[in-house]
């Protein structure tokens, strides 16, 4: 089994956990919709992440909707006292699928309680909250209001630690001036690189970076350069580019998604995986080249 260790730990709130982390949104059906393909190879997936030593598990009651929070609670509760489980409120999906959004201090209420109920807890260790579009990214907006709703069920007991996903470097100004951020969760890759500096002014306040789609997400990342590494490096263009981001800063926390056990252990063992530094400006500069 890998050494997840190896990748090292970041506090996040506060508690340390592995950098090496699990996301959960593959577990839920076709589109994160409806029931998982494979609900015995969902709990042995989560079950494994868990035994590996994954004790930084992302989530939504939206996934599903509803699903994967039960497959979760179903593979791990009651809970090991180290797991932080990070989930998101602020979508609802429709009878189709769609992805509604619900931000709303009500919304965000509901959501919060659609957490506590399906994860079978009596406080969340951290909410996000979601505020733009994963595939359109953020926009510019006040979320001054949803974020004092999210704060204010943080004061009534139910959330222990705040966060923000799809948002920009004002948004999370805006967020700090009513309450602390522990992490920020963005679209970012070897090839999506336009939060470079909000991790960099992130990781100087010590808060976790969380970089959602690491592998490209539905579009997997390809690239001439990042398969001629993996090839000299005996390792899979998935490890490397798992490898490159615990590279990039000390606070980037990793939560690949898989519904397979072969994908979960291949997305750990990334955590052994220590490239040269030569290497990691190589791969550096892949964005780069894409873009010209
Ligand atoms: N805040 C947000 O708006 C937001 C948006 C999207 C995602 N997220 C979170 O971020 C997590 C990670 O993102 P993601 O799961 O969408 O994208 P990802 O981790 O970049 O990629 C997941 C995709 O890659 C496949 N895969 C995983 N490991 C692989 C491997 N070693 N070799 C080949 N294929 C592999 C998975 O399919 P298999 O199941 O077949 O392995 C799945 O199709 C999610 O699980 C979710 O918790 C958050």
């Amino acid at each position: 089994m890998a050494d997840i260790a190896k990748a090292g730990t970041f506090t996040l709130g506060d508690r340390s956990v592995m950098r090496m982390g699990y996301g959960a949104m593959q577990l839920a059906g076709p589109g994160v919709f409806g029931p998982p393909k494979d609900r015995e190879a969902a709990l042995a997936v989560l079950r494994e992440a868990v035994a590996a030593g994954v004790n930084h598990i992302d989530t939504s009651d939206f996934y599903g909707p509803h699903v994967t929070n039960r497959v979760i609670r179903e593979a791990l509760h009651p809970y090991p006292d180290d797991l932080v489980i990070v989930t998101k409120v602020g979508t609802f999906r429709g009878e189709d699928g769609s992805w509604v959004p619900a931000q709303t201090p009500a919304d965000l209420a509901r959501g919060v309680h659609d957490n506590l109920r399906n994860l079978g807890v009596d406080v969340l260790d951290v909410v996000n909250l979601r505020v733009g579009d994963s595939m359109r990214g953020p926009t510019e907006a006040s979320i001054e209001e949803r974020f004092t709703a999210v704060a204010e069920l943080q004061q009534r007991g139910l959330i222990r630690h705040l966060g923000l996903s799809n948002v920009t470097a004002a948004q999370v100004a805006e967020a700090q001036r009513v309450a602390p951020v522990v992490c920020v969760q963005n679209h970012y890759n070897l090839v999506h690189r336009a939060d470079d500096a909000l991790i960099d002014m992130l990781a100087e306040q010590r808060i976790a970076y969380v970089p959602f789609f690491p592998l490209g997400g539905f579009n997997h990342i390809q690239s001439e350069a990042l398969s001629g590494v993996a090839q000299r490096a005996g390792a899979s263009p998935m490890q490397v580019a798992l490898a490159w981001l615990l590279a990039r800063a000390p606070n980037v926390l990793l939560i690949p998604g898989t519904s397979r056990l072969a994908h979960l252990h291949e997305n750990l063992a990334a955590a052994d995986l220590v490239l040269p530094e030569d290497v990691v400006s190589e791969l550096s500069h892949i964005a780069q080249d894409q873009s010209e």
